[in-house]
This record gives structure tokens, C-alpha cells and sequence, in this order.
């Protein structure tokens, strides 16, 4: 069987669950298309990379990442990195003619997404953006319902990501909250989760108005360091910067199909933890989704007898998309790490069988092209055409 090298750079969140994925990958879809070999890591320096490495099972590393894409052995660079580095690290690996699977978002903006989309292109390389919830198997569930046709054609999307950790104002002011480095706030970070699933669900975006609002203007300066999210240390005495990205989006969405839908975002809703919601109706039926129960789909048929209409709840098992590949029994549980190994399973068969995958470095420029249409909607007070 084939190996394929893996250059992963960065070891924070992301890195764990890469790691993870290409360790677990080949113990859940087997024959796998290929055993990935957890060849390489770089970090922003050489006792983070060691550490690292050891850690994440990599059997060497770099404190320079360029070093990493510029190896002959690698044949995949993996970026987990924050948002500023994308577009630098797979221009140099599409350049070095390397397979790439980049963390979302896929860029800053819009104009180094297109860069990094030419560079990919003009290399012939396999791409890849980490959009993993769509990797669930309740949302890829969802998918093979509306493609069926259960639900008919779709008429509306409801769409919220609410998270909690960023609500205690004495959090520390971490990469994500610094536009030089995040280009966005909640927009970037979890918005664009939601966005992925619409698109993927639904349609393309055509048209958006939306609303962009900060609500903690300041918060303590973190020195450096990886972003702990909620479990960060509160930084109640340290000097405050200003915080210059948002910390949540509401917008109205037009999909290119007629359908019509809504998408709230925030990392300020106390209670709310990982809570990735959608809701679809169709003329046909209703689908409803929510990450916090993430073994279920909530799905409605208009055609049941009308004495037995209502919302039922299908537990995803087996006998759904990647199910037999994980569990042998529904609702045992499906866990972020699982969505993780899907995703490395369907880049890998693609670098494998020279084809393409989604979502590919397109879809993230069209994101970035959307996440750059909100934030002149919500400028301008008004709808903006894509
Ligand atoms: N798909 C998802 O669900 C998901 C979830 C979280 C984060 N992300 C994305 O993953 C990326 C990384 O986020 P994270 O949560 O892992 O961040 P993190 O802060 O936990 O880790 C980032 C790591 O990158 C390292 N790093 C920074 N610059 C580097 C450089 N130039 N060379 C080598 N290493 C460098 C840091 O030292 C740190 O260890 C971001 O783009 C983020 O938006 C995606």
C-alpha cells in the first residue's frame, strides 16, 4: 500500500486533531487509499517543533516551516496554522508542487484567496479546505436527503453558530482577535462553518445584508503563545489593546436557487457552547440540525399520514454516509475527531486518485468572496450583490 508523506506545520488545536486523523484514518476506512506517514512538523520554532513532533507522532522537525515545504520527501503540506500564514505557506507548496489541505478560513480576504486558487491551479496539485462539519454524518445525512428530493425544493435556511468563550471581557486578546492575523472575528472563525454547510446544502450565495457588531472593544494582551479559546487564563490585570474584528454577525442570505436564509454567528452567547445549528424546509418537508447532538438528524416529511406528522429523530449509524466505516451501532457517538477522519479519508483518496475534492481552495475563495460581501453589506447598510 501506498504511504503518503505529511508535512503538517503548526501544533496547536488543529495540529492535535490532524494528527489524530491521519494516525486514526487508516483504522476506520480500510483499504485506505493510501497510510498516511506522519513525516514532518513545523512550528515557529525548534523546541515547539520537538515537542510537537513527539507529541503528535511526526518523526521529524523544523522550526522553519519553509523548510518543510521545500523537503523532497513530502508529499502533503498540511497548514493548521493561524489565518495571516495561509496564503504565504500554500503559495510555496503549490510552488514546491506539493498536495495541500489548508484550515479555514482559507485566507484573510478574498484577493489572497484568489492568489492562493492561481497557485494551486498553475501547480496541478490536489486542494483542500478544512470545512469539517460537513463531514458529519447527520449533515452529509441531510445532503442525501435533499438530493433525493425528500424535502422537496428548498425555500428557506436557518443557519446559527453561538459559542460562549469569548464572552468574559477579561479573555485574553489571542490571534483571533487581531485582524492582522484573523482577518475577521466570529465572521471568519465559525461563521464561515455555517456558510460552508449552506453552500453545500442549499446553493450558492447570491446576494447578502448583514450586520457586523464588536461588543468587548478591549480586552488583556496575550503574549504570543498558542489561543486556549475558553480555557485561556483571564488576564484581569494585564494592559488591554483594542480588539479590531468582530464579535458577531447577523445576516440575511440569497441563495442562486431562490431559496432565502439567515445566518447568526457569535462567540458571546452565554450557555451556547459548540451550538452549529441549521434548519431547512422545503416544500416537501423539513430538516434540522444541531452540532451539540451531532448523532441526530431532526427530519419532517410532509407526506407522513397526517396523523403521524411531526418532527422525528433518525440516530445516524450504519447505515448512513461513512457509517460503515465508523461504528457498528447508531447514536455510540460521533465526536469532532471522527469528522476529522473523514475529511483526511476523502483528501487522501483524492491525492491518491489524482481527482478533485470539496471543499476545495474554490470554495474557500467563493467564502472569502462572501465574507468580504458581508462586511461591505454591513459598511454600507444595505444588500450586496456577489
Ligand atoms: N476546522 C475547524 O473546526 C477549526 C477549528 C479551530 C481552528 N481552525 C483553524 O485552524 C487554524 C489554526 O487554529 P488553531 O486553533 O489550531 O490555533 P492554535 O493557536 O491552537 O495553534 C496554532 C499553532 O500554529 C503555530 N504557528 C503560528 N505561526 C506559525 C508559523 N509561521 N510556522 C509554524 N507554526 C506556526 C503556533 O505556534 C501554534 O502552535 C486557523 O486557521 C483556524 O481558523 C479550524
Amino acid at each position: 500500500m501506498e504511504q503518503l508523506n505529511i508535512g503538517m506545520i503548526g501544533g496547536g488545536f488543529m495540529g492535535k486533531a490532524h494528527s489524530l486523523a491521519y494516525a486514526a484514518m487508516p483504522m476506520f476506512f480500510w483499504p485506505a487509499p493510501a497510510v498516511p506517514n506522519r513525516k514532518m512538523l513545523a512550528e515557529i520554532d525548534e523546541d515547539l517543533a520537538r515537542e510537537s513532533a513527539l507529541r503528535f507522532g511526526f518523526e521529524k522537525y523544523t522550526g522553519d516551516w519553509r523548510k518543510l515545504v521545500e523537503h523532497p520527501d513530502i508529499h502533503v503540506v498540511d497548514i493548521a496554522t493561524p489565518n495571516n500564514t495561509h496564503a504565504e505557506i500554500a503559495i510555496a507548496a503549490a510552488e514546491a508542487g506539493k498536495h495541500i489541505i489548508c484550515e479555514k478560513p482559507l485566507a484573510l480576504d478574498a484577493e489572497e484567496a484568489e492568489r492562493m486558487l492561481e497557485a494551486v491551479e498553475r501547480a496541478g496539485v490536489v486542494h483542500m479546505v478544512a470545512f469539517n462539519y460537513r463531514r458529519t454524518p447527520a449533515v452529509a445525512l441531510a445532503k442525501k436527503f435533499i438530493e433525493e428530493g425528500a424535502i422537496g425544493n428548498i425555500l428557506n435556511f436557518r443557519g446559527t453558530y453561538l459559542q460562549d468563550w469569548s464572552a468574559d471581557p477579561n479573555g485574553p486578546l489571542s490571534w483571533r482577535f487581531q485582524k492582522a492575523v484573523a482577518g475577521s472575528g466570529a465572521l471568519g472563525d465559525i461563521g464561515t462553518h455555517v456558510l460552508d454547510i449552506a453552500r453545500y446544502l442549499v446553493g450558492e450565495i447570491v446576494a447578502v445584508n448583514s450586520v457586523l457588531r464588536t461588543i468587548i472593544g478591549k480586552r488583556p494582551i496575550q503574549q504570543g503563545g498558542q489561543d486556549k479559546l475558553g480555557a485561556s487564563q483571564k488576564l484581569v490585570d494585564a494592559p488591554k489593546a483594542t480588539v479590531d474584528v468582530d464579535d458577531e454577525v447577523i445576516t440575511s442570505l440569497r441563495f442562486s436557487n431562490g431559496a432565502l436564509g439567515t445566518l447568526e454567528a457569535t462567540r458571546n452567547a452565554y450557555g451556547r457552547n459548540n451550538f452549529l445549528t441549521f434548519e431547512i424546509d422545503g416544500d416537501h418537508g423539513s430538516l434540522y440540525f444541531n452540532y451539540e447532538r451531532r448523532d441526530e438528524l431532526q427530519v419532517f416529511f410532509a407526506d407522513d399520514p397526517a396523523d403521524r406528522r411531526g418532527f422525528r429523530t433518525i440516530y445516524t449509524g450504519p447505515a448512513h454516509p461513512y457509517g460503515e466505516n465508523l461504528w457498528p451501532i447508531p447514536a455510540i457517538g460521533i465526536g469532532y475527531g471522527e469528522t476529522k477522519i473523514i475529511e483526511c479519508y476523502e483528501f487522501v483518496k483524492a491525492v491518491i486518485e489524482g481527482t478533485t475534492v470539496s471543499p476545495s481552495f474554490h470554495d474557500g475563495h467563493r467564502i472569502a468572496q462572501i465574507c468580504d460581501a458581508i462586511v461591505e453589506s454591513s459598511e454600507k447598510q444595505t444588500w450586496v450583490d456577489l
